[in-house]
């Protein structure tokens, strides 16, 4: 115990260690009526880590050639020890990852979070929400299975419906006319460097409009800086008489990790393959076409968006104009009130919203 005090009093004479962990951890007072839904984020943080680990000792396997790729992830799942389990960690994870956004995005629209002054959480959220988007439709390629070939192909096709620069975009978006091997290099690369380079980088912002800001009082229940509204100057929410962020809620986080967690391994051991069609396990055959290609789950209302219309403009159109509405949400909706229920406005259209696309991708499922 002498070691360690004295290692610690070594640091601390140096780098001011312990100054750093009153302000920032123990002394770091969170909102007194703070719940679990602000766990999110912080499951969040702890998913996309274990995506960097486990895509790392995947890419030490993995062959990013279309003669070898599908071969490659073959052997990791068959012949290199646990690189099954390496495999599913990633390849679920990214579903539950997705899940969790979706949880967290919900969870701030409801308690009102995105309003002044969080527009720009809710912005940089926005982008990191595209980002993964993005990593997930290019990692889909990846396996150069049936599925990822023609999953690609459907995507990548829809951009052909934009008049004018479609054609050329989809060319720019495949590296050639059609799939092939030139599609598999770029999408790799955006895979593995450019967007987890990007989401990094956005992780960062976020956290730091986070901290300048300070966590949001939640709108329910006993508030201690009642639903601030500042002027112009920029002040930062602080939490007087509230819970420290060291050992108390980081505790609460840790058990919210651990709920995920266990949820996470329970379908990576039980049902490994819930979200792998059997399409996924015939490698790519540019000349046989499968029946029944869809995209991921959270893709399916996009899916089913441009397969209603008859013109796929007009679908993408919808798509695009939606998105632009919730990436603006903070910009249109400018009340003060934050309590769901007193802004039923907001209710109806946000419930409406989530019944219309869980409605939109059951209806893409049965397709
Ligand atoms: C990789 C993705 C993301 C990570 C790692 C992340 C991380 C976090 C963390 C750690 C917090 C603080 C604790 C909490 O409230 O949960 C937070 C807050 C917030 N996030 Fe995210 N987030 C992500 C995506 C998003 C998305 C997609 C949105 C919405 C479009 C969003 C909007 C917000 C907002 C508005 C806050 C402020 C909440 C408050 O102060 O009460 N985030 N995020």
């Amino acid at each position: 115990m002498t070691l360690i005090k004295s290692v610690i009093d070594w640091i601390d004479v140096r780098v001011g260690i312990r100054e750093i962990a009153e302000k920032e951890l123990t002394g770091y007072l969170l909102p007194r009526n703070i719940n679990a839904w602000y766990s999110m984020g912080s499951i969040l943080l702890f998913a996309f880590a274990l995506q960097v680990v486990t895509g790392m000792l995947l890419l030490i396997y993995y062959v990013p050639d279309a003669e070898k790729a599908f071969k490659s992830v073959t052997a990791i799942m068959n012949d290199v020890p646990y690189g099954w389990l390496i495999r599913m960690l990633h390849a679920v994870g990214s579903n539950m990852m997705v899940l969790v956004l979706l949880l967290h995005m919900i969870s701030v629209l409801f308690m009102g979070s995105y309003k002044k002054p969080r527009e720009l959480n809710w912005v940089t959220g926005f982008i990191l929400l595209s980002m993964i988007q993005g990593i997930s439709l290019t990692g889909y390629l990846l396996p150069w299975s049936q599925l990822s070939f023609w999953a690609t192909t459907v995507a990548t096709n829809s951009a052909n419906a934009i008049p004018v620069l479609g054609p050329y975009l989809v060319e720019f978006l495949r590296g050639s006319p059609l799939v092939g091997p030139p599609t598999l290099g770029r999408f790799f690369a955006l895979h593995v460097a450019v967007i987890p380079a990007g989401i990094a980088a956005m992780i960062a912002a976020h956290l730091f409009f986070l901290k300048r800001t300070g966590v949001s009082t939640p709108p329910f229940g006993q508030q201690d800086t009642l639903n601030q509204w500042r002027g112009e100057s920029y002040t930062h929410e602080n939490h007087p008489g509230g819970i420290p962020f060291f050992p108390d809620f980081a505790l609460e986080d840790l058990r919210s990790i651990a709920i995920y967690m266990a949820i996470f391994l329970a379908v990576v051991f039980f049902d490994p393959y819930l979200f792998f069609p059997k399409d996924a396990f015939i490698p790519a055959n540019a000349f046989v076409t499968p029946a029944h290609i869809k995209p991921e789950w959270y893709f399916l209302a996009n899916y089913q968006t441009l397969k209603i219309f008859p013109n796929e403009l007009i679908g993408l159109s919808l798509q695009g104009a939606a998105m632009t509405f919730l990436a603006l949400l903070p910009f249109i909706d400018r009340g003060r009130e934050r309590h769901p229920l007193k802004r039923p406005l907001f209710m109806i259209c946000s419930v409406g919203g989530l019944l219309l696309w869980i409605g939109l991708s059951i209806w893409g499922h049965l397709s």
